[in-house]
């Protein structure tokens, strides 16, 4: 049904570093193959480590160099430690993929403390977190690239997901405000805003009940190409804009939706 991503394209970065969020699943996942596929070595970092490991393995097992690590990016003790056990184990950190999240339907009246916290905290400071612990390395080294994921509902809003869409929204201005600060020191921060993506969150999160093929088919309906995204195409844009392919794209929010917003 999706369109394959992730050619097997050469992007000239062999022997960099990177870490990913959320690298257990889905987009995350995705985007940690093809980095290792490029010739990256992967810091997969994921609050579950099962799923963390058996990225890595695969990584490894198609002849790249991965380590995976448990975190929780809400911890910015945990995070701190992990960015310094893949610098330890890989070497110091070129890239960093801002990707670990969630999304919760609640009707805005229903949102409580704890869940309006909870989004808010994944997102924004699991960003946040991430970008502080990898940026000193960057900047002494006058090297680097930071992508993070926004979403399509920060663009349009999302009835049901304030909070989702509030914090994806933050990610963009957090996204050009450290682009322009890094700017001068070599260092190019963008973000992704992604549509609905066929992946094991979107379709245990962000979908309740009913027969999955035909929620899926009612989504697409609204999408000018006709169906969801596959996780590989979103990593494809990772690539790009990691790539020197990307050199003079920073402080961008690149949409990635079969046409269903065009900004
Ligand atoms: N799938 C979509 O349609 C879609 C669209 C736009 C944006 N996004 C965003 O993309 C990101 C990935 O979504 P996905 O659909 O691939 O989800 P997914 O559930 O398949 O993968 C998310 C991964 O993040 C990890 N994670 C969650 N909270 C974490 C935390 N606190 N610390 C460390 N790891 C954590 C999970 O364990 C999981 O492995 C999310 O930020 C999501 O909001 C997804």
């Amino acid at each position: 049904m999706f369109a394959a991503g992730g050619g097997t394209m050469d992007w000239g970065l062999q022997g960099k570093v990177a870490f990913v969020t959320g690298g257990g699943s889905g987009i995350a996942r995705a985007v940690a193959m093809a980095l290792g596929e490029a010739g990256i070595a992967v810091g997969v970092a994921d609050m579950r480590l099962p799923s963390a490991e058996s990225v890595a393995a695969e990584i490894e097992s198609n002849g790249g160099k991965a380590l995976a690590v448990e975190v929780n990016v809400t911890n910015s003790d945990q995070v701190n430690d992990a960015v310094a056990r893949v610098e330890a184990g890989l070497g110091p950190i070129d890239y960093l993929a801002n990707v670990a999240g969630f999304a919760k339907f609640v009707p805005f009246l229903e949102i409580t403390d704890e869940a309006w916290h909870d989004l808010i905290h994944v997102h924004l400071n699991g960003a946040f977190f991430s970008s502080r612990a990898v940026l000193p390395g960057m900047i002494s080294r006058g090297f680097g690239g930071i992508v993070t994921v926004s979403s399509l509902h920060a663009q349009i809003g999302q009835p049901r997901a304030v909070h989702y869409s509030a914090a994806k929204a933050g990610l963009m201005g957090f996204t050009r405000g450290l682009a322009k600060e890094v700017a001068g020191n070599g260092i190019r921060v963008n973000a992704v805003a992604p549509g609905p993506i066929d992946t094991p969150g979107w379709r245990s999160g962000m979908v309740t009940g009913g027969n999955m093929e035909e929620i899926m088919e009612g989504r697409s309906q609204v999408i000018p190409m006709g169906r969801m995204g596959a996780p590989e195409e979103i990593a494809d844009v990772f690539m790009y804009l990691f790539s020197p392919s990307s050199s003079y794209v920073t402080g961008q929010i690149i949409s990635i939706n079969g046409g269903e917003v065009m900004y």
